[in-house]
């Protein structure tokens, strides 16, 4: 066929075929170029073992999502974003949900996808039983014992368990030790208690700290090694350190990939845990360039170090982030808009690797 007649066929295929035009959110605003399959696919032909997202389980029933979530080779990894949280899974002592959480475990089952457990410690999404318990040390040891067992247990031997964020943010921006139910009844104790715990309900598991303010050099970053090190003299396992990345637009560190070595170098491997990029809103085309560039410098960070393991976006568009309602008046940090159309940060996601 000539070009022009095919051109002209080609033209013709919405109308004979009714094929929607791609939704935009702002027709003045650039999109992405990227004409790529799966940003999976392509963290693996460049050495790295997924590139996920969280999700979460209202999203589900959404069609236009779920098509992009289980494309093929899109995401490689799937972290369940409230549903394995501590008030999900045992609001009541001693009675387990698993409902929801097994709906994300065997999302990624069926999907040949890898699953980040999260969390097993954390000081939010707590239920009131267990933060105005009045627990002694050695009843709040048995409790984060039989929740750690039981959660971790719970997904233990199945294809899909790669990692636990067993402790999650324990550590305050100057590198003190937080101060919550855990630490103010059993001090630094309730660490090791934890990763003991998810390390024996399942073995092949690799057990993580998680923290944000960490992915640069500084006083928490410093911190964090300082625990990994305490930690790995003491026998404790402790397999990975989860840096959380929710970064700013502009504002991503400028150390990463040696702050990533450093960890790395103490016995540890890392990964990008919960990756998006804000901006204040509204967005604008200089805004979602810079955001480009941004996922571009986090991407390849992880790429130049050999023990960044992968990436994990915090949700993948702007419809379902949990920063609008986190940070008021920002927003946009995906890379998908609220439409679900590609922004360009997913073109700086495919050149970062
Ligand atoms: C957030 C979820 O995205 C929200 O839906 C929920 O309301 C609050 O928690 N660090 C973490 C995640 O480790 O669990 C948090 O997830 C975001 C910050």
């Amino acid at each position: 066929m000539q070009r022009s007649l095919l051109t002209a066929f080609v033209a013709l295929l919405p109308v004979v075929f009714a094929i929607p035009a791609t939704p935009v959110a702002d027709a003045n605003l650039p999109g992405s170029t990227a004409n790529v399959a799966g940003l999976h696919a392509i963290a693996r032909a460049a050495g790295k073992l997924y590139l996920g997202t969280a999700t979460d389980n209202n999203e589900l029933t959404n069609t236009q999502y779920t098509a992009i979530l289980e494309a093929p080779n899109m995401f490689g990894q799937i972290t369940a974003e409230n549903s394995m949280k501590w008030d999900a899974t045992e609001p009541e002592q001693g009675v387990f949900t698993f409902t929801l959480a097994d709906q994300i475990a065997n999302l990624a089952t069926s999907h040949g996808q890898l699953l980040r457990g999260h969390n097993c410690v954390w000081h939010q999404q707590l239920p009131s039983w267990v933060t105005a318990g009045n627990f002694n040390a050695n009843q709040l040891t048995s409790i984060i014992q039989n929740h750690c067992g039981t959660l971790v247990g719970r997904y233990a031997g199945r294809v899909c368990t790669y990692s636990w964020d067993v402790v999650n943010e324990p550590l305050n921006d100057d590198g003190s030790f937080r101060s919550d139910v855990f630490f103010n009844t059993l001090g630094e104790n309730y660490i090791p208690i934890a990763l003991r715990t998810a390390k024996a309900a399942d073995p092949h598991a690799k057990v993580y700290i998680n923290d944000f303010n960490i992915e640069g050099l500084g006083a928490k970053a410093t911190a964090m090694k300082n625990l990994v090190r305490t930690l790995k003299s003491q026998g404790v396992p402790i397999d990975g350190i989860g840096l959380q990345s929710h970064f700013i637009v502009g504002e991503v560190p400028t150390t990463l990939v040696q702050n990533m070595q450093e960890f790395v170098a103490l016995g540890v491997e890392v990964a990008i845990t919960e990756l998006d990029i804000r901006m204040t809103l509204p967005e604008t085309a200089a805004l979602l360039e810079q955001q480009k560039q941004d996922y571009q410098t986090v991407i390849s960070a992880c790429q130049a170090v050999q023990g960044c393991v992968g990436i994990t976006l915090w949700d993948f568009t702007d419809k379902f982030s949990f920063i609008p309602s986190t940070f008021p008046g920002q927003g946009a940090a995906c890379p998908w808009d609220q439409n679900l159309v590609r922004k360009p940060a997913f073109d700086g996601i495919v050149a970062g690797f």
